[in-house]
């Protein structure tokens, strides 16, 4: 967990807020975050990039509320965003579309407009038909569209399947030769301005080896390309500790990137998400009712895999902290109400004894949480609440039953 989150007088704390206390005021399940701990996690990221000119695109689709976005955004964040949506929330959160960058493989005429329109820094172009609906989009509106291509260099990050992008066999991105003869097309037509070159390989990358060697790669087109190129937009990746992992993190990409950034004399671009919001935030939950059968004892929990659905989709490891420490350990499941086996926050994990009305805290729940979820088994979502020292307020309000039915006749 991070240093926003710990222990104090048994109980388990957000900065100067008992987990408790918002327990009391919002109910659960409640995502909780700490703007301590986003605020550190962003200036780490910049320090370690001090040497070099830099920008962070903070990275949307791991965390888009508003309230979250504007403590980056004030720490000088741009953003990443991958939809019209994500615009719209970028814009609302205060970033100017200057900073924002724009990736996606299915970019959509009324979202490149809306892109254009709000004047952003660079499309990052994931293919050549792509390219040809923003030069025509941008010709409508006797606009120049700037243009990043976004170079899959088929290299392994070894990170999980679902997460990895950066490899032919996934649908992101051009090939490095593709995109040398995108430039020159680029070049040619009047509507489009190629700014910069841009690649993303994969998330929760534990080592900085494969971001290094891709950028190796990247840093080749851009030179056979023989265009002065502003930005080079290493994409995103930094994975956090969610059990046992040793991320190599910023400081080390720093260091291996800015020889190659400096002589490129380009302006790096980082797209971090995770990184910045993943330990700053919890999901808080209450234990509803214990459940043993001959194999097994099962907790369940007011929150599900709507509410967080990392473990069942990527079998990914949450830690699960009980708010108020006690004595004793014994091996659990972890489950929500939802009518799924595949409805799981932990199995088989060593907790103390628990009984219902107990509250527990999954831990590294900030990042791919909320923006994941979903309304499944019609359950309103979760409340979102900031933490500011000794105070805390709502983010988001918890969905009610009238919001589960807006919109149906
Ligand atoms: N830039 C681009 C173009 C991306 O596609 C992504 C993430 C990022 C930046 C930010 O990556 P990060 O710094 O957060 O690793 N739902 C998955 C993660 C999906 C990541 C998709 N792209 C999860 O819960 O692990």
């Amino acid at each position: 967990m991070s240093h926003g989150f710990d222990y104090r007088r048994n109980t388990l704390h957000c900065e100067g807020v008992a987990l408790s206390a918002i327990a009391e005021e919002y109910g659960t399940p409640t995502f909780v975050y700490s703007r301590a701990a986003l605020e550190a996690n962003y200036q780490r990221v910049d320090a370690a990039f001090a040497g070099v000119p830099h920008l962070i695109c903070y990275s949307l689709k791991a965390n888009g509320n508003l309230s979250v976005g504007r403590v980056l955004a004030a720490q000088g964040a741009g953003a990443d965003v991958v939809s019209g949506g994500e615009l719209f929330r970028a814009r609302k959160m205060g970033i100017e579309g200057n900073k924002i960058v724009y990736a996606s493989v299915g970019k959509m005429v009324h979202e490149i407009e809306q892109a254009l329109a709000d004047g952003i820094l660079m499309f990052n172009v994931e293919s050549r038909a792509e390219l040809e609906t923003i030069a025509e989009v941008a010709a409508r509106r006797g606009q120049r569209a700037p243009i990043a291509l976004r170079v899959n260099p088929n290299i392994d990050p070894k990170t999980h399947p679902y997460i990895t992008t950066g490899m032919r066999k996934y649908k992101f991105g051009v090939p490095p030769e593709e995109a040398v003869e995108l430039y020159r097309w680029t070049v040619r037509t009047p509507s489009l301005q190629p700014v910069g070159i841009q690649m993303h390989i994969g998330s929760q990358l534990v080592e900085v080896g494969p971001i290094v060697e891709a950028a190796g790669k990247m840093a080749e087109v851009l030179r056979a390309t023989g265009i002065p190129l502003r930005y080079f937009d290493v994409g995103g990746g930094l994975g956090i500790t969610y059990k046992d992992e040793k991320p190599e993190g910023p400081e080390l990409l720093a260091k291996k990137l800015a020889p190659l950034v400096k002589s490129l004399d380009c302006i790096l671009i980082l797209e971090p998400g995770r990184f910045l919001v993943g330990n700053a935030g919890i999901l808080l939950t209450k234990v509803i009712y214990i459940k043993t059968n001959p194999e097994k004892k099962f907790v369940i929990a007011d929150a599900a895999m709507n509410d967080l659905i990392r473990p069942s989709l990527y079998d990914a490891y949450h830690p699960i902290l009980p708010v108020v420490p006690a004595y004793g350990a014994e091996t659990v499941d972890v489950v929500g109400p939802i009518c799924e086996s595949g409805d799981f926050l932990a199995h088989g994990r060593e907790l103390p004894p628990l009984k219902a009305g107990d509250l527990l805290a999954v831990g590294n729940a900030g990042a791919y949480g909320f923006t994941m979820s979903s309304n499944y088994n019609a359950r309103p979502r979760a409340a979102e609440v900031l933490v500011e020292g000794e105070s805390f307020r709502v983010a988001r309000r918890r969905e009610n039953y009238l919001d589960l039915i807006r919109g149906e006749e």
